[in-house]
């Protein structure tokens, strides 16, 4: 009986709901779990069956599944103001939202534009780099850096900073591509090479397309600490600091996208305090919300604020999205921003961390991984899987056999990762990296 729901929401879903980021042919045999309800860290199916969200539903929940602090906000939010349009108006949760973040950064980056989705932000960045150089005289700085590997969302203007093949081709003729510079991914050591000197040897391949093009460059677009779409990629902070230099001295922009590192994912708040940095422009999105309703946002420097303040209205930033700033949205936010102050997140997160490392400790000298690595609560290793057809099919046999010890994990390409929520319990780290280990040895086997 149970069953057939689930087989049921299978075969309506796949009639009629095109998913995302998916070949929606491999669902002839990659299954396809139709979720009916979530509690903590836990999707259950209709079939009574569990899955510990590992990936936290694509990085952006923080809190759990129906978590009560934020159950109860956004109930609250509902009977006062579900959505009203920021143009003109403006309401009390966007307001504190903007202070809190703000008041994060010390008051460096002092105001928060609004969107919805990650990608809008991006784009949203890149417009205001653009415009404000263009309303300073400097109507030549039109072009963009971004790192090899980088990954800023799948609109045009953010795919144009997308340095992923397999997202960024097909669509190659519709880009105003960008100039893609050395990632510092700590992979790349060679020899006696520290990661620090992986990032310094980065730094000097930027320094060097400034040198060729900064009078052409708007901004640098960085992803800090760890490339994540690209499968994982981790830098040492000294990257981010050297990127800061560089920008300063050639008068380009920096953007940082912490869309999927902000909100305390790589051990800070914001990935670049461990770079001891600020950037000109923040993008936060996914777990700013704590996972429940599409939120981003683009904090800027006061100096760029000043540059669109003006009488002629062509000079303001004219962008806006219907629901920018949703009130829902903004509570949301705000009561996740109130659960790492009451509960001592990020330094609880680092005991959650290590735990998950140590219990996971007899891969990282597995004979068939390789590059075991972890920054905050994101831990990664390589599958060494040497058959091209083995390992194109690796993510989705991996996918296929978690869902069987009740994990939700999707590992990029042969990478595989962990990004739970911030609430699992020392049982449920101890299952997930147990789980996670009898997976990953049945895998590599076939
Ligand atoms: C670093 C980064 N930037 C931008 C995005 C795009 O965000 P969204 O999927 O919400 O458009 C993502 C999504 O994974 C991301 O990881």
């Amino acid at each position: 009986m149970e069953s057939n729901q689930q087989a049921d929401w299978m075969t309506r879903s796949l009639k009629s709901v095109w998913h995302p980021c998916t070949q929606m042919q491999h669902h002839e045999t990659v299954p396809l779990i139709a979720v009916s309800h979530g509690c903590g860290a836990w999707l259950h199916d209709h079939d009574g069956r569990r899955y510990l969200d590992a990936i936290s539903s694509w990085w952006v929940n923080l809190f759990g599944h129906a978590n009560p602090r934020i159950n109860a906000a956004l109930k609250d939010q509902l009977d006062r103001l579900e959505h009203a349009m920021l143009a003109g108006f403006t309401h009390e949760p966007v307001i504190a939202l903007s202070e809190q973040l703000a008041a994060r950064t010390g008051h460096t980056l002092g105001h928060c534009f609004y969107a919805s989705d990650g990608a809008s932000a991006v784009e949203i960045a890149l417009k205001m780099s653009f415009h404000f150089w263009r309303n300073s005289g400097q109507a030549d700085k039109q072009e963009f850096i971004c790192l090899s590997g980088s990954y800023h969302g799948e609109t045009i203007g953010a795919l144009a900073v997308t340095d992923v093949a397999l997202f960024r081709d097909a669509y190659g003729p519709l880009l105003q591509r960008a100039h893609v510079v050395a990632s510092p991914d700590a992979r790349q050591a060679q020899d006696s090479e520290s990661a620090a000197d992986v990032a310094r040897r980065a730094a000097a391949a930027l320094e060097k397309k400034l040198q060729e093009r900064a009078g052409r460059i708007a901004a640098v677009i960085v992803e800090p600490l760890v490339q994540c779409a690209t499968g994982m990629a981790m830098h040492d902070p000294v990257y981010l600091s050297e990127v800061r230099a560089l920008c300063d001295r050639y008068g380009v922009h920096l953007i940082a996208d912490e869309i999927a590192v902000g909100c305390g994912r790589t051990g800070t708040f914001f990935a670049c305090e461990q770079a001891k940095i600020w950037p000109d422009f923040i993008c936060l999105s996914k777990g700013i919300s704590g996972g429940y309703l599409p939120l981003s946002l683009v904090m800027t420097r006061d100096e760029i604020y000043q540059g669109f303040y003006d009488s002629d209205m062509k000079r303001g930033f004219l962008h806006s999205h219907s629901y920018t700033g949703n009130p829902l949205a903004c509570r949301a936010a705000l009561a996740t921003l109130a659960i790492f102050d009451e509960d001592d997140v990020l330094n609880r997160n680092r005991q959650r961390a290590q735990r998950l490392a140590d219990a996971l400790a007899s891969l990282a000298s597995h004979p068939k991984v390789r590059h075991f690595r972890q920054r905050g609560t994101i831990l990664a290793f390589d599958a060494a899987v040497d058959d091209p057809e083995k390992a194109a099919s690796f993510s989705r046999r991996f996918f296929t056999a978690a869902l069987q010890q009740e994990l939700l994990l999707r590992p990029i390409g042969t990478t595989v990762y962990l990004m739970p929520p911030y609430i699992l319990s020392d049982e449920e780290i101890d299952g997930l990296a147990a789980r996670t280990q009898a997976v990953f040895e049945q895998v590599i086997r076939h």
